[in-house]
């Protein structure tokens, strides 16, 4: 049953060698990119390819063999000139299946290596399906934790990947500025002398961190203070390039900072934004907001006593272009990070911190005035001297 010829199969294997190299080769270097671990459109293919090395080999393997054979034979004529060929090179002659005049009839042999091909495929496209973890909710699993679903939603290495890709958008402002606010300078912090922040070392920064609820509702902290707990929060600390105090996935840096403002000396009280990139402040809102504040805080009333709440927000493109449905997951321990470093720069400066995830979303976003979407509350951090 003569229906292909076997040099005929093998140039479309070759062709397709070929084709799937590059492809493996592209799709690589856009997962090594974009940092995508396991790329399904990427291994797949990689395993086609396997596949086609291995059936590229199987159809050569006759002329091959007789290569190397041949090969070996000069080689060891070299080094044995005295050993006499059994058999010239010109009779070396590939078995009957590499004449490539002779029509391919899939063999007893060849069914074989079609069955390896097929499984090599089925191998490929099985990981994807039952080793990587799967995107879509199940019957029955509508009702559970959303967040759970979410966390198993968000495991990397989907095929569809790159189905999303053009809806990643774009990558917006690294800062976010209030052009027509009013602007406070903030004394600068002396990066090269870290010690004149704060004596304190690491070791008893941490092991004395505490949350504190008991604010002096009396005492005001200095500018000077406020402008260190900004820096220590997420302020820029030049390497070879932009970096900060806090880390950031991709460093991309999604979190600003809002000082809401009860007592701090020259400041009058209000809402603020510190503008990280010349560390100055941008006064959004002024008046007293404590009460707005702590209702909005589930009437945490220590968010009013303190003499500073720092609200924390995400704007979330700034990680999702890259990072995509991983971008939740980064922003929110992002700004653990940052939390985290308030919480040791006050312990380090003598002061009290809380840090207060417990809020209402809606009216703390309106109070920032953002919309609590493209970027959204996502944490409370009060600071100021304890009774
Ligand atoms: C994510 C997060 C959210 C928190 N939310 C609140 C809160 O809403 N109100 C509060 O009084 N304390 C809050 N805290 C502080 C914890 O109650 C406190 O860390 C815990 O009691 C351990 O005490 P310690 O921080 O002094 O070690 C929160 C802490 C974290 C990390």
């Amino acid at each position: 049953m003569a229906i292909v010829k076997r040099r005929d199969l093998d140039y479309v294997v070759i062709t397709l060698l070929v084709g799937s190299s590059i492809y493996v080769f592209i799709t690589g270097l856009i997962a090594d990119a974009m940092g995508l671990h396991h790329f399904g459109f990427h291994s797949q293919v990689g395993y086609l390819w396997v596949a086609l090395a291995v059936t590229h080999l199987i159809q050569t393997w006759a002329r091959v063999k007789a290569f190397v054979r041949n090969r070996f034979r000069e080689r060891s004529d070299k080094i044995f000139p005295t050993q006499k060929l059994t058999q010239p090179l010109e009779t070396v002659k590939p078995t009957e299946q590499s004449t490539s005049s002779q029509p391919f009839t899939l063999p007893h042999k060849g069914r074989r290596n079609l069955l390896l091909f097929i499984l090599a495929i089925a191998t490929g496209i099985g990981f994807e399906r039952f080793v990587t973890p799967q995107k879509s909710i199940g019957p029955g699993e509508a009702n559970q934790d959303i967040g759970l679903l979410y966390h198993r939603w968000s495991q990397p290495g989907y095929g569809e990947t790159i189905a999303t890709i053009l809806n990643w958008g774009q990558q917006p402002a690294l800062y976010k500025t209030y052009p027509n606010s009013q602007i406070i300078e903030l004394p600068s912090v002396e990066l090269s002398d870290p010690s004149s922040i704060t004596t304190l070392d690491l070791a008893t920064t941490i092991t004395q961190r505490r949350s504190r609820r008991r604010y002096n509702t009396q005492s005001r902290l200095s500018l000077k203070q406020l402008s260190q707990l900004l820096f220590l929060a997420q302020g820029i600390t030049w390497d070879e390039r932009e970096f900060r105090t806090v880390p950031s996935s991709g460093a991309l840096y999604p979190l600003e900072i809002y000082p809401v403002v009860h007592r701090v000396d020259g400041l009058e009280p209000g809402l603020y934004h510190h503008a990280v990139e010349k560390h100055q402040l941008e006064l959004v809102k002024a008046g007293d907001l404590r009460q707005p504040l702590i209702k909005a805080g589930l009437n945490q009333d220590f968010l009013g006593e303190a003499q500073v709440c720092f609200v924390v927000s995400g704007i979330f493109q700034r990680t999702r272009w890259k990072y995509h449905e991983r971008t939740y997951r980064y922003v929110l321990m992002e700004a653990g990070h940052l939390g985290q470093n308030l919480y040791l720069a006050a312990t380090a400066l003598g002061l009290g911190v809380c840090g207060i995830g417990a809020f209402f979303d809606d009216p703390l976003n309106e109070l920032l005035g953002i919309d609590g979407e493209d970027e959204a509350a996502l944490y409370l951090v009060t600071v100021g001297e304890v009774t």
